[in-house]
């Protein structure tokens, strides 16, 4: 009798934590979580625009970017370098550098800002993209001693300024599979074209055309005058 209440208390047990772990512990386990299959760096290369953004820390309204955008490259050393563009909210052109390194696991990156950017380092997981349309990434900041993740970054990326409803809904699906509450992230507004150093140079050359012109002509003034 003894033993047989021992053993369905045991088997009672071990059922409850099957139950437990499969609906709470193993699904928010960041080391399981499944990044794209067959990850293709180049075809991910390239402009995406940030659509919508999670960080772990509160960012008050004043201080969020728009028009926020990453462009990757690949240099002659296969290193992947990141120029990042966006604006303050002030309108003015913020420019950043950062690199995407690789790590033995295609698709598990590091993005590591330089200091101009911040200098932050953070895991940069694609979780899922078609390359032409829409990119999921994802950085777990802070593994807790349960395996489910502290510090949550997460971000959706479009190869435009805006994304489709039905793109929106996958990548929430998607979300939550990792548990993060797809409300929580917050939109980026894109209102102007993205910031453009070659343009801003251009308005440098406009100016120092004007720096010409203007001497010449007053030089030219001053020769008729005389
Ligand atoms: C496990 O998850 C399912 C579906 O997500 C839910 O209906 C059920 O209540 C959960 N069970 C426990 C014990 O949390
Ligand atoms: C994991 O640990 C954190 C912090 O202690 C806690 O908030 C969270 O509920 C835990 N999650 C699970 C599934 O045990
Ligand atoms: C991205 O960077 C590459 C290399 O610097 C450049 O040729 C390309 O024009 C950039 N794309 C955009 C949209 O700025
Ligand atoms: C935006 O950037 C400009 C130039 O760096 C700076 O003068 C301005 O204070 C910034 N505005 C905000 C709201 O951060
Ligand atoms: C990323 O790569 C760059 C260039 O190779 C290197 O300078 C930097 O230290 C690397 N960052 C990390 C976090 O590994
Ligand atoms: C997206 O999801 C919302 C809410 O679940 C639903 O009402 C809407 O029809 C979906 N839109 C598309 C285009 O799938």
């Amino acid at each position: 009798m003894e033993v047989m209440c021992v053993l369905s208390s045991v088997v009672f047990l071990v059922l409850i934590q099957l139950v437990v772990c499969k609906n709470e512990t193993i699904n928010c386990q960041v080391n399981t979580f499944q990044t794209k299959q067959n990850f293709n760096l180049k075809q991910y290369l390239g402009t995406w625009y940030e659509m919508k953004w999670l960080v772990p820390f509160d960012v008050p309204v004043a201080d969020r970017y728009l028009d926020y955008r990453h462009n990757y490259t690949m240099n002659t050393d296969n290193q992947v370098l990141v120029s990042i563009t966006a604006r303050n909210s002030s309108k003015h052109c913020l420019y950043f550098n950062a690199y995407l390194n690789l790590t033995a696991t295609p698709g598990k990156m590091v993005l590591s800002l330089q200091p101009d950017g911040g200098g932050d380092t953070y895991t940069y997981w694609v979780i899922d993209t078609d390359y032409v349309n829409y990119a999921l990434t994802y950085a777990c900041g802070e593994m807790l001693p349960n395996g489910t993740c502290g510090k949550v970054r997460s971000w959706i990326w479009s190869r435009k300024t805006s994304i489709s409803q039905t793109l929106l809904n996958s990548t929430e699906v998607l979300l939550n599979g990792l548990c993060v509450d797809a409300s929580s992230l917050i939109t980026t507004s894109h209102v102007e074209d993205a910031c453009s150093k070659q343009n801003d140079d251009a308005v440098i050359t406009t100016s120092s055309c004007w720096c010409l012109i203007i001497p010449i002509v007053v030089y030219l003034s001053i020769f008729h005058l005389i």
